[in-house]
């Protein structure tokens, strides 16, 4: 096993308290960042090594470095939670760590023992305690990122050395909303395509997002929340919304309601909160399954009545209700266009054990401090 030690630097220009609490009354999603955030470095000769918790600044790199040009940078996204019982406490951290290392994988970049990935996130959030908001429905949002530190532009190989960094920000609702989220309108991208088989949709990689960034602003243009990706080789199957997973719910009358979520072909991003609905749904008498769904069964299903609700899931947006697809053959509702019973429950139930107001039974809660 590796021992990697952290050296912890405290900064002693902390931001002022009422600073700080004008922030988390109102923090809104990614505009504000912490006190400290984690470094660590790797070079082909040391491995991993300079591990540091140090104050929020600024990074000095050469015009020349590899991530600028070439893109090797990979990231997660996590949140963690005050309870009310005081506790501040993490989610899952482990199975982060453990697609961290996946990216880091098919990125050709280092991977970094699950231990010490959850210790850094741990003690960061230890020392800005203070930063996690305590409002209904805010968290703090992590961020874990690694570049490609070579300086150089020969593209013949792998980056020599990388860059680790670990920051926070304080986050409200990703939607805007307040806690009750609204139902999102789609854009269906029928020209655009987010992965291609063989491709880094399985993995959470800056060029699957800024790739994504002409459909995103197309949806927009068209007076849509989203867009939604199909398969790269049909243009037929549903595969994501934006950054986030879909699920969609069939409810048959007088029956049990069961949520259905697109299978990991390999060019969707296995999601924890993906994951963490498949394995909550049957404990709340609702099945839950991987399978398909083209375009035309999801509008089918809907004018049947059969595919009752559908909804996004991502850990900064936890789960935002779809209401509404529009595509450039026309559009149709989910039910009434309103977030539905079952997007609801799921969603009471998620949130309840993240932050603590309901019984924990998978062990998915890490208390930090
Ligand atoms: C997350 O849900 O954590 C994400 O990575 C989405 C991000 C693009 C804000």
């Amino acid at each position: 096993m590796v021992t990697i030690d952290f050296d912890i630097f405290p900064t002693r220009e902390t931001a002022p308290a009422d600073q700080r609490d004008a922030i988390l009354a109102d923090p809104g999603f990614g505009a504000h960042f912490t006190d400290h955030m984690v470094t660590m470095r790797w070079s082909e000769e040391a491995g991993w090594h300079d591990a540091r918790l140090e104050a929020y600044g600024s990074f000095t790199l050469d015009p020349a470095t590899s991530v600028f040009h070439y893109g090797q940078e990979l990231f997660e996204g996590m949140k963690a939670y005050r309870q009310d019982s005081g506790a501040t406490v993490l989610f899952r951290p482990e199975v982060n760590a453990a697609r961290f290392n996946s990216s880091a994988r098919r990125m050709a970049m280092p991977e970094i023992p699950e231990d010490v990935f959850v210790r850094a996130i741990e003690l960061l959030v230890s020392e800005d305690r203070d930063w996690v908001p305590t409002t209904p429905g805010t968290s703090l949002y992590l961020r874990p990122f690694m570049i490609a530190t070579q300086r150089g532009l020969g593209f013949s190989k792998p980056s020599t050395d990388y860059l680790f960094c670990v920051i926070a920000s304080p986050a409200a609702a990703y939607f805007g909303g307040g806690e009750k989220p609204r139902a999102l309108t789609v854009w269906l991208s029928e020209h655009y395509s987010r992965a291609a088989p063989g491709g880094t949709g399985f993995v959470k990689v800056g060029g699957n997002y800024g790739g994504a960034l002409a459909a995103s602003r197309e949806a927009l243009e068209k007076g849509c929340d989203q867009v939604v990706w199909l398969d790269a080789v049909e243009h037929t199957w549903v595969e994501e919304m934006g950054g986030m997973n879909l699920f969609f719910v069939h409810t048959p009358p007088g029956g049990c309601p069961r949520i259905m979520t697109p299978e990991l072909t390999g060019t969707l991003l296995p999601g924890v909160t993906r994951d963490s609905l498949l394995k909550l749904a049957p404990t709340l008498g609702i099945e839950a399954g991987e399978g398909r769904i083209s375009t035309a069964e999801w509008r089918e299903q809907c004018a049947a009545g059969e595919l009752t609700e559908a909804f996004a899931c991502g850990t900064a947006a936890v789960m935002a209700p779809v209401g509404r697809v529009r595509g450039v053959s026309g559009g149709w509702t989910m039910g009434d266009g309103e977030p539905g019973p079952v997007t609801m429950r799921l969603r009471e139930e998620l949130l309840g054990i993240q932050y603590g107001r309901l019984p924990d039974p998978f062990g998915w809660i890490r208390k930090v401090c």
